[in-house]
């Protein structure tokens, strides 16, 4: 390999995967500044738990190569980053690298005619006939964290729950199951974090995280195929029926498709905007003169969502695969090799957005990456400002002031990553 690439060995290399730098998020940060600084297009070296791949880090590139899907494929390396014994425990269960096969790992020309198939319930459109029932869920949620009050943790009462209620709602399962959805979702995404994921174990090895993920899919698999089965012979207007009654090339979906795009819905639908609406509270708790502005003007609020969503990144990275050797940033990388674009890093580029690390909700304009781009950006992305707006709204109403109680903490988790916990005090518009 010639002098003149840039290489990450050993710790260096490691630190780019460690869920719990990503729990540290100023170190993360500073890691990714450095970065983009220095080496912008720098290759992370393969020890002997994972394969190499190329580190993304300036808002430029991650764009580029989003928007350009025949050159950067989401197959066939695994679009999240993975060990080596993940992919070797996914193929041999599933035949595939993924456990679960979904839109997010499809390419051209599966990839739309897989997509079309919802596209069009998840646009503004069609999501202003389910705002009346967000809204419900909202007040039902406010409503708990006021009798929980003063004092409350954010997260557990209310940036957790919420989106998991409005997925599953979307979803058509019903609420006596929505705990065991969030127990399974939390054992995929967060099977680095021992707080999240259940195993009450402080530290587990990349094959306990994988039999644990395994089974979580397993789980998910067997309880869709009987939501779906119910959905063909009961059709309803949620987006569940949709999926159960869809055809691609005349065909109805195979058992494992259809789970996998259940899956992508149920789980990539709630972690992600939990954290962040547990992003824009804790910027508002820690600077109550915002929220009394937003209080004030609530034509703030749209800001203060996309900024949240920017400032807190939810989903940290993906992966992309070359379809051909090609140049970024002057760097060659060959066919085959594989990519890690980090939307941490390119979301904070101050080349982009003037002091990145400051929440400021008037940033105009807002060009952030939180959701990707190209033909893969998040199908949910309407409904995930739609939600947080409705949250907000039900809050302002309800809630005087706002303020930190305590130290929040992270999730240790390189992939999906956000607050675990959000100590919150708060005084009531009536007490
Ligand atoms: C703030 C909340 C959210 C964030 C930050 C987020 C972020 C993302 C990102 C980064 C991608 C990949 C984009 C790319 O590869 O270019 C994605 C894809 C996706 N998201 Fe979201 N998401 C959020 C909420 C949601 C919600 C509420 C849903 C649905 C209920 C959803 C469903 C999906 C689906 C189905 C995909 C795969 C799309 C495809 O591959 O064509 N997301 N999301």
């Amino acid at each position: 390999m010639s002098e003149t690439i840039p290489v990450l060995r050993g710790a260096d290399a490691h630190r780019v995967i460690d869920p719990k730098v990503y729990g540290n998020w100023t170190a993360a940060l500073d890691m990714f500044d450095r970065l983009r600084r220095e080496s912008p297009v720098v290759r992370v070296e393969n020890d002997e738990f994972h394969d190499p791949f190329w580190l993304i880090t300036r808002h430029e590139d991650v764009m580029r190569i989003s928007k350009d899907n025949a050159t950067f494929l989401n197959n066939p390396r695994p679009v999240v980053f993975s060990f080596r014994s993940a992919i070797e425990f996914a193929k041999a269960v599933t035949g595939s690298n993924m456990l679960v096969d979904s839109l997010v790992v499809f390419d051209a020309p599966i990839h739309m005619k897989y997509r079309r198939l919802t596209q069009e319930w998840f646009m503004p459109k069609n999501l202003k006939l389910i705002e009346a029932e967000i809204k419900a869920l909202a007040k039902k949620t406010v409503d708990r964290l006021i009798e929980a009050g003063p004092e409350a943790d954010f997260v557990q009462t209310v940036a957790a729950p919420y989106p998991l209620h409005v997925v599953m709602q979307i979803l058509g399962v019903p609420e006596a199951d929505e705990a065991r959805m969030l127990f399974l979702t939390q054992q995929m995404f967060g099977g680095q974090d021992e707080d999240l994921n259940k195993s009450g174990r402080a530290e587990m090895t990349a094959d306990q995280i994988t039999q644990l993920v395994a089974g979580a899919v397993k789980s998910f698999e067997e309880y869709f195929a009987a939501l779906a089965a119910e959905k063909r012979a009961r059709p309803t207007q949620d987006v569940a029926s949709v999926i159960a009654n869809a055809t691609v090339d005349g065909a109805p979906l195979n058992d494992r498709d259809m789970a996998g795009y259940y899956i992508i819905v149920a789980s990539a639908g709630h972690d992600t905007t939990s954290a962040s609406t547990a992003g824009a509270m804790h910027a508002l708790a820690q600077d109550p003169e915002q929220f009394a502005r937003l209080k004030a003007d609530r034509s703030l609020l749209a800001g203060v969502v996309e900024e949240a969503i920017r400032w807190s990144t939810p989903v940290q990275h993906f992966m992309r695969t070359a379809a051909e050797d090609v140049e970024i940033a002057g760097q060659k990388i060959a066919k085959g090799d594989w990519l890690m674009l980090s939307y941490v890093a390119a979301n904070h580029d101050d080349s982009v957005f003037a002091d990145p690390r400051r929440f400021d909700a008037a940033r105009s304009p807002n060009r952030h990456l939180a959701f990707g781009a190209g033909a893969h950006q998040c199908l949910g992305l309407h409904l995930a400002r739609l939600e947080m707006r409705i949250l907000f709204e039900e809050l302002l109403d309800r809630i005087d002031a706002i303020e930190l109680a305590g130290e929040p903490k992270r999730a240790n988790s390189t992939f999906v990553g956000g607050l675990k916990t959000l100590p919150v005090r708060f005084q009531t518009t009536t007490g």
